[in-house]
């Protein structure tokens, strides 16, 4: 079947042919609506940029300069965000570059401080460069949580070592978009602490039409010692093609310069073809790729509602990610298991996000096609019911 939709119109169209890891972890009866990829089809405009590099055999190493200025544009033209490329060193991918900034930031009698839910592999990362984690959990609305913050950051310091915070902006999985007074009182804090602040801003592009705007933190006022990092990566489905930024804040600029210029030699030269790409070329399909999400978001909250009315969900700001709450449904603390196991659809299980935060809930992927989704949701109420 011909479609003109990025992400597909039916359930026929399970894109099988792939072999990422979203495909291959779960037998071929299970939906896979867990990990973030999107089953969109390729931007033409990358998939043009990488099969010409190919065929041209411009397969060598990067040239990094080039990277940055796309992205100090692409910042310039979609969020008014003034950065300049000699603020920024190219790595590997954005959770390399946060977690290499973390491990200049801070120190062993210090700790990295992070706001579950979030992101399962900010544990991760904190684990591999050694540092003791502080949690500063998300409100009940899925949002900063001040007093949180304030708590965390007064028992990460006590030690006198020195702390970093990393946050998710946008965040993953609540799909929070922080507002600017969001981040400035997280900067406020930051500051009367001493902790610095890493932003992994990898959700950016996702923000969807109608909703709040996205606030990039290195705008807000007393955030300038802080670093973000970011890559259009999760925003062009590109986690393959792998490339990312470090940018440091104004007052940060000498400690960028004291993050070893190999971190660059990581960066993958297809993966910045891809990204200049998009950045450049793939503005329109992008466009219409966060209309279809918005309406794939809308359609959840129609089908939860219908079949599932027990589950309970704010529909994102931001992110093709639902946070489903389904401590009513009597599942467990892990209610992916049963969804996996009966309903025969992946989710991600909710403690993978923060055993705490996350008991109880369910991640849901929802870029695939309208078909996908409600096959899905379907699934998961013949469990319930
Ligand atoms: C918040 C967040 N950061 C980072 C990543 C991974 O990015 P990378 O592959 O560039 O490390 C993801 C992937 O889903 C993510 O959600």
């Amino acid at each position: 079947m011909t479609t003109t939709s990025i992400l597909g119109a039916s359930e026929t169209e399970l894109r099988r042919d792939r072999t990422s890891v979203k495909w291959l972890a779960y037998p071929s009866d299970v939906l896979p609506l867990w990990v973030a990829e999107m089953d969109c089809d390729p931007c033409p405009a990358v998939a043009d940029a990488v099969a010409s590099a190919v065929s041209r055999g411009d397969t060598g190493y990067g040239w990094a300069p080039l990277y940055a200025a796309e992205v100090a544009r692409y910042a310039g033209a979609t969020w008014g965000w003034d950065v300049d490329p000699s603020a920024m060193l190219v790595v590997t991918d954005v959770m390399i570059g946060a977690s290499e900034v973390l491990r200049m930031l801070t120190d062993e009698r210090g700790a990295v401080v992070v706001s579950p839910p979030v992101y399962d592999s900010f544990f991760g990362f904190v684990d591999a460069i050694g540092r003791r984690r502080v949690d500063a959990p998300l409100g009940a609305d899925g949002r900063l949580d001040p007093e949180a913050l304030r708590t965390a950051f007064r028992e990460a310091t006590a030690g006198g070592g020195r702390v970093g915070y990393l946050l998710c902006n946008p965040q993953n999985p609540t799909g929070v978009t922080h507002s600017p007074d969001e981040l400035a009182t997280l900067a406020a804090l930051a500051r009367e602490f001493g902790v610095r602040v890493v932003a992994d801003e990898i959700h950016a592009p996702l923000v969807h039409d109608g909703g709040p705007a996205f606030t990039p933190y290195l705008t807000v006022p007393g955030a300038e010692d802080a670093f973000a990092v970011f890559s259009p990566s999760k925003g062009w489905n590109l986690a393959g093609l792998k490339s990312a930024v470090v940018v440091a804040g104004p007052q940060a600029r000498a400690e960028l310069a004291r993050l070893p210029e190999v971190h660059t030699h990581g960066s993958s030269h297809l993966g910045e073809i891809a990204h200049v790409a998009a950045m450049r070329d793939g503005l329109d399909w992008h466009a219409r790729l966060r209309t279809e999400l918005t309406a794939n978001r809308d359609l959840v909250g129609r089908l939860l509602a219908q079949h599932l009315p027990d589950i309970r969900w704010t529909a994102p700001e931001a992110t093709y990610l639902g946070w489903l709450d389904c401590r009513a449904l009597d599942l467990g603390d892990d209610p992916a298991t049963a969804f996996r196991e009966r309903g025969r659809v992946a989710l991600g299980s909710g403690p993978r996000y923060g055993a705490q935060a996350g008991r109880g809930f369910v991640r849901l992927n929802f870029a695939t096609s309208p078909a996908i989704l409600e096959e899905a949701v379907r699934r998961m109420a013949t469990v319930v019911g």
